[in-house]
């Protein structure tokens, strides 16, 4: 406590005779004044330059090589003007429920423009279930939802960057051009080519998902080709289903010169329209922290400033999240509490291992892909699995994360009720043992913040939200070409 103190008084010390990092390789006339500490501070001085330095960033100005360079359009590869006509395609079938077995629920259900690109909860609710964002319920009688889907909906801000080379929670879906398709994901060598990217690799799959949107055996043609493993029969039954509808047909042959005839029309086509529209869409690359990164000093009010030097400085958040987006597209363990059924690991069969369900190596059990930040104060509950219901809540964790896995408060959780549901909910949570290994396996070690430093830091995270995205409802059609309901 003591030296830490001497640091900081020598730091400022130094900062106001404004002495140089090159000065520090002789002895500052000054420092004949500090007496009895210049001994100590000469050592410091001499033998860790860098940790000197490393001082002056953290109270000073942050170092702003540590910044990173402004996002600009040669980040994404896929752009506004790019294709509008395949955008205007991705819009529809993304709200359009006819990709759903049951033709009950879309993409935007869990991922709604007016829920800020999720839906609100901890864990969606999927196929069968009825209503929109925190109002959805689990459905009624045979149409009832079966379980809760294990992991949370996480936004859908900013895909379309060539760095999102890795899709989902635990990165499963992955850029790797020795498959086929150019991706690596769990259908092997099933998907087809011709998609776009990583994007469009992964629009593929939630149509594949009893759960999400292709329903129950016995339910459905889509839902059997599900359950038989079957993915090539599910990706030609849907694209059928929409060679059908004339005003598809119209919109497909818009977007792709290469079709024809409807047989052209494959889900592939899909795939990839509706990627273009969520990179389009959902791109958010002006909140005032980008502003101010392309030159506007203004930009950002003088506490978000504060904690812009605390994320990139003393709160180490910069560690991990890290890069233009705020996230080193890797993977960490920080003992978030695991809530909902789980992805069947481990003994109970209701845990989340992670990365390592994709890696099959121990190291990367309950390690998850460090989340973007941006807009992260629209995109709550937060966490894979919803665990905390505030931003607030998650910072905080972050600050003691075993503390914060142990004094998880339970009653934050925003899921729908039913009595089957909910007693699973917790059964990781409530078995200590359990919650030992989670709590054992975090990265992060504890970090003071007076509560000032913390307001700063969130004044800082708010300022990671572009104004562009907080009203997105021009990105909402008013009715899609099935003529099927767009309110839930
Ligand atoms: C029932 C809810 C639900 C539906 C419907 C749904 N998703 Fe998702 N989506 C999720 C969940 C949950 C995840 C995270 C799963 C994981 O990480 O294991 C996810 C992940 C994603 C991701 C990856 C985001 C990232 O950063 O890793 C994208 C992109 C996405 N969904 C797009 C879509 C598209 C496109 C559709 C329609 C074809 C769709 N989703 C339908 C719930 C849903
Ligand atoms: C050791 C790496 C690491 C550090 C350091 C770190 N984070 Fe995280 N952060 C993660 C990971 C990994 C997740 C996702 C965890 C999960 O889903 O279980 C996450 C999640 C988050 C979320 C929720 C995102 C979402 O969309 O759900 C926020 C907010 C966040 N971090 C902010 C911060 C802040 C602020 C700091 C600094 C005080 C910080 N993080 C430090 C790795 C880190």
């Amino acid at each position: 406590m003591f030296n830490k103190k001497l640091i900081y008084l020598c730091t400022l010390l130094l900062l106001t005779q404004g002495v140089t990092n090159a000065m520090a390789q002789s002895v500052p006339a000054f420092l004949v004044d500090i007496g009895p500490y210049k001994d100590f501070f000469l050592t410091r001085l001499t033998d860790s330059k860098k940790i000197d330095f490393k001082i002056k960033k953290k109270h000073r100005k942050p170092d702003l090589s540590e910044l990173p360079a402004p996002v600009t359009d040669s980040d994404y590869y896929i752009n506004e003007n790019d294709n509008p006509a395949k955008v205007e395609l991705g819009k529809f079938l993304f709200y359009d429920k006819i990709l759903s077995g049951n033709k009950n629920i879309s993409c935007a259900t869990c991922h709604h423009a007016l829920a800020d690109t999720g839906d609100g909860l901890s864990l969606p609710v999927g196929e069968g279930g009825q209503g929109l964002g925190i109002t959805r319920n689990t459905g009624k009688r045979r149409h009832k939802i079966h379980e809760r889907v294990p992991r949370n909906a996480p936004p859908v801000f900013n895909l379309g960057a060539y760095e999102f080379a890795a899709m989902f929670y635990d990165g499963r879906v992955e850029i790797d051009p020795s498959f086929p398709s150019s991706c690596s994901t769990p259908a092997g060598d099933e998907l087809p080519e011709g998609l776009d990217g990583v994007l469009a690799c992964q629009a593929m799959f939630p149509v594949t998902s009893p759960t999400e949107m292709a329903g129950q055996v016995g339910e459905n043609k889509i839902a059997n080709a599900t359950a038989n493993g079957n993915l090539p029969k599910v990706w030609r039954l849907l694209a059928k289903r929409l060679r059908k509808n004339k005003q598809y047909v119209r919109l497909f042959k818009a977007a792709y010169p290469e079709i024809r005839r409807n047989k052209d029309i494959t889900f592939v086509h899909a795939a990839n329209a509706i990627a273009a529209y969520e990179a389009v869409a959902f791109r958010a690359d002006n909140s005032p922290f980008d502003q101010f990164l392309r030159g506007d000093r203004k930009a950002l009010s003088k506490k978000a400033k504060k904690g812009m030097r605390l994320f990139y400085g003393k709160a180490e958040c910069s560690t991990c999240h890290s890069g233009k987006f705020q996230t080193d597209q890797d993977f960490h363990a920080i003992a978030m509490p695991q809530i909902g059924p789980g992805k069947g690991h481990g003994d109970s069969g209701h845990e989340d291992f992670g990365r390592e369900a994709v890696t099959e190596d121990e190291g990367d059990r309950f390690k998850f892909r460090t989340p973007s930040l941006r807009n992260i104060a629209l995109t709550a509950p937060y966490g894979h699995d919803g665990a905390y219901d505030t931003l607030e809540a998650m910072v905080r964790h972050h600050l003691d994360s075993v503390n914060g896995i142990y004094n998880y408060d339970q009653d934050q959780v925003s899921l729908p009720s039913r009595k089957d549901l909910d007693r699973i909910d917790f059964l990781v949570q409530d078995n200590p043992a359990l919650v030992e290994q989670i709590a054992n396996a975090s990265e992060l070690s504890p970090i003071h913040l007076s509560e000032k430093q913390f307001q700063n830091l969130m004044a800082f995270l708010h300022a990671l939200t572009d104004p562009n995205s907080l009203d997105l409802r021009k990105t909402v059609p008013k009715k899609v070409p099935s003529r099927l309901r767009l309110h839930d």
